[in-house]
């Protein structure tokens, strides 16, 4: 997919570059990241909410993949960024992305971090919690200024599991429940604080969702809350947030929508329910993250060494593993792998794809088939661009792969390969441990 094929010498090639050069020149592991596919899916989100003429603001969640030529990327493309923490935000600001335009969520903001964006002068504080609530009131009127917010609702409604239901998932640590009547004293308390300008409400079912059922019924108990707080309150809205969540193709057998789908059906969801309730239709803002990074990310490895138990199964080891994809080890996610060095020989052995982390649960890909791998082949997993970066570590020590973006032809490097020196970079000895030198 993306601009991904297979040229003339049988090898992976990504955005115009040879992924087995692109080893020999940057050393495995090594996320090359497909740049022009990553514009595409920025420009699918832009253009569906266009065409569904509805105002709007499309926010991509950084926590999925945030560096700085990622949010220069967003910020060339019109969109606005989700962060949800000082180093996402210093992130952002470094790279120069308008701080107007950056919306800030967190269950657990700390003070430091309500003033840093405050300083900065954010677009928007996705409010989590009354404490949340006063604290920012309190920071914005020291600083003199006004904080523009939405409350986080839980909405009660889960899609953690592709499935719906609708009284589910009040048990959550996130936002202000709808049904205890928290989200209506949080719209009372907002509006009432000098130092907050309270512009709507957010919701965000979970993550990886396939269908828009879930979406649908979060936008009628939100827009439901909306027209009860109007009548009681007298607040009227003018945002309303639906969080991220589109769910992308993994593996053969998941089934996601288009963006232009989910976009499509929420949008109309959004016009019939506005309408119902003769409320002027606001702004919706959505924020998407897995399915703007996901499937432009590839990984590449080395293959290494083998364990065959014959009857049993066939370990092939590469060179990274958990520390640079931790989510198999963390959500049984699945991925699908192929040998780029050979791109056009045939799957004939059935193998289980290892990391060399010194831990039996740090596998990548369980009973995949394969050509038979040798070591020295290049192992290309697929859909790695979301939460792996993001959630990479240094367990074992090992050190975090650089990251390139590829795009017609070349090669930039976005993130450097850590080295050895930064491993012990913040290390700190004390006096009497030195070891005795002459
Ligand atoms: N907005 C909020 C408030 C969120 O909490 C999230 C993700 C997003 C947007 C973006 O969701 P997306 O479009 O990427 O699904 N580490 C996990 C995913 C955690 C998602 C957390 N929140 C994984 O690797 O699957």
């Amino acid at each position: 997919h993306g601009t991904s094929t297979i040229n003339s010498q049988g090898h992976l090639e990504i955005g115009g570059c040879d992924t087995v050069e692109l080893t020999q020149q940057h050393g495995t592991p090594l996320y090359v990241m497909d740049e022009t596919l990553i514009r595409q899916r920025c420009r699918e989100f832009v253009e569906a909410f266009r065409q569904s003429g509805l105002p709007f603001q499309v926010a991509y969640a950084s926590k999925a993949f945030c560096v700085m030529a990622m949010c220069r990327i967003v910020e060339e493309e019109g969109m606005s960024l989700d962060v949800v923490s000082d180093g996402e935000l210093y992130t952002a600001l470094q790279a120069g992305f308008p701080a107007e335009r950056i919306h800030f969520h967190g269950n657990n903001k700390t003070p430091q971090e309500l003033e840093m964006a405050l300083d900065a002068g954010i677009g928007c504080f996705v409010v989590d919690n009354f404490i949340e609530l006063h604290m920012l009131n309190a920071l914005a009127g020291e600083k003199r200024k006004k904080a523009k917010i939405l409350l986080r609702i839980a909405p009660g409604v889960d899609a953690h599991t592709h499935e719906y239901i609708s009284t589910g998932q009040t048990d959550s640590k996130f936002g202000f429940d709808l049904e205890n009547g928290a989200a209506r004293q949080a719209v009372l308390e907002s509006s009432q604080l000098p130092h907050i300008e309270l512009l709507g409400t957010h919701s965000h079912i979970g993550s990886q969702i396939f269908e828009v059922g879930g979406f649908q019924l979060a936008v009628e108990k939100e827009i439901t809350f909306a027209a009860a707080v109007r009548a009681e309150l007298g607040v009227t809205f003018s945002v309303l947030n639906l969080g991220g969540g589109f769910g992308i193709r993994y593996i053969d057998g998941d089934t996601p929508l288009h963006v232009s789908e989910y976009v499509a059906a929420i949008t109309s969801t959004v016009r019939e329910q506005f309408a119902k309730y003769d409320y002027p239709l606001p702004e919706i803002w959505t924020e998407p993250g897995r399915s703007i990074v996901g499937d432009a990310g590839t990984t590449l490895y080395t293959v290494g060494t083998f364990k065959d138990i014959p009857g049993v199964r066939k370990y092939v080891a590469v060179d990274g593993g958990m520390t640079d994809n931790p989510r198999p080890a963390l959500y049984q996610a699945q991925y699908e792998a192929m040998l780029a060095n050979r791109a056009t020989e045939p799957n004939e052995e059935l193998v289980s794809i290892a990391g060399k982390c010194c831990e039996s649960g740090d596998m990548l890909i369980w009973d995949t088939k394969l050509p038979k791998a040798q070591n020295g082949d290049v192992l290309a997993v697929a859909c790695t661009g979301a939460y792996n970066y993001s959630m990479a570590s240094n367990y074992n020590r090992l050190r975090r792969p650089a990251v390139v973006f590829v795009k017609e032809g070349k090669a930039d490097v976005v993130v450097e390969r850590e080295t050895y020196a930064d491993l012990i970079r913040k290390d700190v000895v004390p006096e009497r441990m030195k070891p005795v030198t002459e």
